[in-house]
């Protein structure tokens, strides 16, 4: 019997149930994953996000933001953007392609009412967020609905890295079903 890390098939499986432990346990690496973005001007653009939704079938997962935050902005002019995840413990690099598309206002509002309270502030800072202010604590932070978005992002292609004994890389693709291919580390 192979272990995981040696079939195509056996890491596609791992990366969702990578993406699923990132879920359901609140201190995994996939909890917290790097999205990127190009903003407007074309500069690549990172920052930290919490993974908050994944559809195997569908093969999306989701983010919460602000619809206010730059990351809006430039995914509005590019509907693009890369998640990145590094899992020591299996040694596990996953690299996603994704097509975002932005949800918010009432198709949005069931998970806006299973936020708890307190988490709701995270969307719906004033001024918005990324704008200047004249002191650091110069913001408030309302629970505010309608600044709500989530971002449904459509993997189109997945990128793994294992570093084992041996390195292993393989890609798939939504194009051809997800097979699979191995690639040179
Ligand atoms: C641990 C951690 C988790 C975060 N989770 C989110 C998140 O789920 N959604 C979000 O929009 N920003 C999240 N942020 C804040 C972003 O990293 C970023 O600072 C903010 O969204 C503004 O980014 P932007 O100006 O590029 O849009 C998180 C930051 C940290 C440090």
């Amino acid at each position: 019997m192979s272990n995981w890390f040696e079939t195509l098939e056996g890491l596609h499986i791992q990366v969702w149930d990578t993406l699923i432990q990132g879920l359901v346990d609140a201190g995994h690496p996939a909890r917290r994953p790097t999205f990127a973005t190009v903003s407007p001007d074309n500069w690549p653009e990172a920052r930290t996000v919490v993974l908050r939704g994944s559809d195997t079938e569908a093969g999306i997962v989701s983010v919460y933001s602000d619809l206010h935050s730059d990351k809006i902005r430039s995914l509005k002019k590019n509907p693009r953007a890369a998640l990145h995840i590094w899992d020591p413990a299996q040694a596990l690099q996953i690299r996603l392609k994704t097509e975002v598309t932005i949800a918010s206002g009432p198709a949005v509002r069931p998970l806006w009412e299973n936020i708890p309270a307190q988490s709701r502030q995270s969307y719906g800072v004033s001024p918005a967020p990324g704008r200047p202010i004249p002191d650091a604590l110069d913001y408030i932070k309302n629970a505010y609905p309608d600044t709500f978005a989530v971002l449904h992002c459509r993997i189109i292609t997945i990128d793994v890295v294992h570093l084992g004994d041996d390195h292993r890389r393989a890609s798939y693709s939504r194009s051809d079903d997800w097979a699979g291919k191995w690639l040179s580390p």
